[in-house]
């Protein structure tokens, strides 16, 4: 089959690792298309490289621009490509502005779609994340939902037939680089932190990020937690805290962008971890780390159940209490699956000729 990947932002070249190593593994053809949504080498490049990624077939470097600027630039080349290269399925990952762009160009030439990680609600129709994960679904052909509560999802909006329960290949490169992090990476020593005296953080949601009062709010309380706070900022955060001159609390140690290895090393060695990402989210809990999410509400709602995540607002009264009390106890359930990237790559290969098959748990 000769099937183009589109990826574009941080996340979704951390999602097309281990799939895109599937799809070669089993002789398919597979084509990889860049958009240039992330275009900074750490955001990009050293993610690529840390995953083992081949060089993309196609680079968009559509880089910055308002939403529906950067939208539409990404749907015109899209388009050009899809038509060239008459793919036979076009894959695309997450809720970026990358997903909507590539799922929409190709179910406008009447080319099948496969959304992976499909389903996900936050039920926050303000987050740009949403309309673009809504849309996307309901333009694809093929939904791979990693959770019980996306196959709801989507049910609930019609669209059982089109689902798969598949898992979350987010396992798959987190496990896949686990060791290679340990033994590689010198990112402790390198910034002077010890392993389990540290909170890992990251942040880059809008909600957090764009209002500076707010930013700098959350990051002086942050600053008094009575433990090293380990901060690889994302290059809207930073942008923000330059422009307005926020001051960042000695006790937390601001960083660039980390590569995936790095990045994986700094969250295996945190005590707890502080996020507004969905994919650190689920990373903490395939690590076994305790997470605090700073955000009001969640996709991944069953890390919340389990007991391993808690929803946390910085500027709440009780976050510092919050944050030193969190605990979890007791076993965690198997929530994501394991080697979900052959296990896609045979659900593909199945269903690809009679896709409207009603929803079914291919794991
Ligand atoms: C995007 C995704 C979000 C995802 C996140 C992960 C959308 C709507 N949002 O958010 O779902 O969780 O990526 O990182 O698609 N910038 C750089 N260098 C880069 C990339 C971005 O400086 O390599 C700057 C841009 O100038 C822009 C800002 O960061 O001002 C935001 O980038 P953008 O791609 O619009 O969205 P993200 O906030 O990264």
């Amino acid at each position: 089959m000769k099937i183009i990947s589109v990826i574009g932002a941080r996340p979704q070249f951390v999602k097309a690792g281990p799939l895109s190593k599937a799809l070669r593994r089993a002789g398919h053809h597979e084509v990889i298309v860049h958009t240039g949504q992330h275009y900074d080498a750490a955001m990009s490049d050293q993610i690529f490289a840390d995953l083992e990624i081949p060089a993309p077939d196609y680079n968009l470097d559509v880089r910055s621009g308002s939403h529906g600027a950067q939208t539409g630039k990404m749907l015109a080349a899209l388009e050009a490509v899809f038509q060239d290269e008459q793919p036979d399925l076009v894959i695309v990952f997450g809720d970026t502005n990358t997903t909507i762009a590539a799922a929409l160009a190709a179910a406008k030439l009447h080319q099948k779609v496969l959304h992976i990680e499909a389903g996900l609600r936050s039920f926050n129709r303000t987050m740009p994340e949403e309309v673009n994960r809504v849309l996307t679904d309901h333009c694809a052909d093929l939904l791979f939902a990693p959770t019980d509560t996306a196959v709801e999802n989507l049910a609930r909006e019609g669209l059982a037939h089109r689902t798969y329960r598949v898992g979350d290949i987010m396992v798959d490169s987190l496990m896949d680089r686990l060791e290679i992090a340990r033994e590689r990476s010198d990112i402790l020593e390198r910034i002077g932190v010890e392993e389990g005296t540290y909170y890992l953080l990251t942040l880059h949601r809008p909600y957090n990020v764009d209002d500076p009062q707010r930013l700098g709010a959350m990051l002086d309380a942050l600053g008094r937690l009575g433990s090293p706070v380990v901060f690889p900022a994302h290059p809207r955060t930073r942008a923000v805290l330059e422009q307005h001159h926020i001051a960042v609390p000695d006790t937390v140690h601001l960083l660039e962008p980390q590569g995936f290895l790095d990045f994986v090393r700094l969250e295996h060695g945190a005590t707890k971890i502080l996020t507004d990402s969905g994919g650190v989210q689920k990373e903490a809990y395939i690590l076994g780390k305790p997470c605090l999410t700073l955000r009001p509400e969640t996709e991944w709602v069953e890390t919340v159940e389990a007991g391993w995540n808690v929803l946390a607002d910085p500027e709440a009264d009780g976050f510092a209490d919050l944050v030193a009390s969190f605990q979890p106890e007791g076993p965690q359930p198997d929530l994501f699956g394991r080697d979900v990237a052959e296990e896609m790559v045979r659900c593909i290969e199945r269903v690809m000729d009679a896709p409207h098959i009603a929803c079914a748990d291919a794991r």
